[in-house]
């Protein structure tokens, strides 16, 4: 089956199929490394990294040369007209006439998305703000079945700052729908989003658990950081196909955690924080994992996995242990990476007969598409950014009524409007231009093709609609 022509902004744009077909046309490409010259020879890949990079872009480039084909790249936005206020999506046309393939990393959620609606040749997502960085988490998922042969049932903690690394969000969408349990480790303050944990239970029917702190002993050993009291873990498991997630009692399960099949840590993102103050709090209490942390039984087999750079969770000491898969994680991102961008360029197929739609093309939520009533709250989505805002129209994914949750398509993020309206108002008579509280009956009788969401009432007063009787606060 041929993957020609696809993009890859999210893990979502693959089917598990898919993510599975990579892996043993990466090992054709680690095996014959250099026998590949000639599989995108002619071929131009554009590599636009507007946020430092020393693996994913030397690794994607090391890829297109090894396949035989050429980069052109820019590493610098103060270099690009970019920095003379060009949009997103002039550089995408324009890029996207140049070359064949387009690799980008931007600070600005979404950006990916946009770049692969304008450039008319596959785009793949090397990191877009905190949003996702798809491409690690096939290095990663690529090393698990590796050391491990299968995916499905495997015991994975997450740890560190699991709420702006991309890597982990990415990691975390791909293990639940392959069928591994996962254990949240944040560091204080650096939970896993709410957007992302209501995609685990909505999207790939995740049961999600919150484990409190004295029901740890295993997960946190003796490490020191563990003396927080408050410290609580969430635990998560794929609802189908997963015995664990049959037992009703929490407590039962951890205990049946006798061993973790891999501790993937990493950094705090330091950029993505706003106040210093914050960053020096949040960097007081940041997990460390060490020789001795790893000393616990539970972590007799696990390996150790970062997407790197490391900064001080993770102990220089640990390098030497034959548990530590860090450096064969960068090393295969080498050919995952070229297997992707053969597959995309339609130089190579993968083995897959049944056709599997992805989660991505899967999804039928209706779409709220207006310019008023909300905007998306999240000041690093792309579609709020002054360049982007000329031409990106508001999109929004209506996932739930109960209570009505509208997604960004740009950067996911979600939003709970506590105001509704019909477009449809009977005959265009403005005395039965009314607006009601989002909790009221309401929103199941208004079609979403109709729906007008306000987060205020003023909003909705400056839109010319008045309060109708189920408008206040109950
Ligand atoms: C990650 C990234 O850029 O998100 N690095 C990488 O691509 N290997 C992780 C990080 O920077 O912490």
């Amino acid at each position: 089956m041929s993957l020609a022509n696809r993009s890859l902004v999210t893990i979502d744009d693959l089917s598990n199929k898919e993510v599975e077909a990579v892996f043993p046309l990466a090992d054709q490409m680690s095996d014959s490394m250099n026998r590949q010259s000639n599989v995108c020879q002619g071929k131009i890949m554009a590599s636009l990294f507007f946020e430092p990079s020393t693996r994913t872009r030397l690794s994607f480039e090391t890829a297109m040369h090894r396949l035989g084909g050429s980069v052109i790249s820019t590493i610098d936005v103060n270099a690009t007209s970019l920095a003379k206020g060009e949009s997103i999506a002039d550089m995408a046309r324009v890029v996207g006439s140049y070359a064949d393939i387009i690799v980008i990393r931007h600070p600005w959620e979404g950006v990916a998305k946009v770049v692969a609606n304008y450039a008319g040749v596959p785009v793949i997502n090397a990191g877009d703000g905190s949003h996702e960085h798809p491409t690690q988490t096939l290095c990663d998922l690529y090393t698990l079945k590796k050391e491990r042969q299968t995916i499905r049932g495997l015991k994975i903690a997450l740890c560190g700052d699991l709420k702006y690394g991309r890597t982990i969000h990415s990691l975390i969408y791909a293990l639940t729908r392959l069928g591994a349990t996962t254990f949240l480790w944040p560091g204080p303050g650096l939970d896993m989003p709410e957007n992302v944990k209501q995609k685990l239970i909505t999207e790939y029917g995740a049961d999600v658990e919150k484990i409190p702190a004295d029901n740890l002993p295993l997960l946190v050993g003796s490490q020191d950081w563990a003396g927080d009291a408050s410290l609580d873990a969430i635990y998560i498991t794929p609802s189908r196909a997963h015995q664990l997630a049959l037992i009703p009692d929490i407590s039962i399960p951890i205990d049946l955690v006798k061993e973790y099949d891999a501790l993937y840590v990493t950094r705090l993102q330091q950029e993505r924080l706003t106040a210093t103050a914050e960053g020096q709090e949040l960097k007081r209490d940041y997990p460390v994992v060490d020789k001795k942390l790893l000393k616990g039984k539970e972590f007799k087999r696990t390996l150790v996995m970062h997407p790197l750079p490391r900064i001080d969770e993770l102990a220089y000491e640990v390098d030497a242990d034959p548990r530590s898969m860090y450096f064969k994680q960068a090393a295969r991102g080498v050919p995952v990476r070229m297997a992707l961008i053969a597959l995309l360029l339609g130089a190579k197929e993968v083995d897959i007969t049944e056709k599997e739609v992805s989660p991505a093309q899967k999804r039928a939520y209706p779409f709220y598409r207006r310019d008023f009533g909300v905007s998306c709250p999240n000041p690093s989505c792309v579609s709020v950014q002054e360049t982007e805002t000329r031409y990106i129209k508001l999109e929004f994914q209506i996932v739930t009524n109960h209570p009505l949750t509208l997604r960004c398509v740009y950067c996911e993020h979600e939003i709970y409007p506590q105001y509704i309206a019909s477009s449809d108002w009977h005959q265009g008579m403005l005395k039965n231009k009314k607006y009601h509280r989002a909790d009221s009956h309401w929103v199941r009788k208004i079609k979403p093709e109709n729906l007008i969401v306000f987060d205020s009432e003023s909003r909705a007063q400056s839109h010319g609609f008045q309060p109708s009787n189920y408008a206040s606060q109950r």
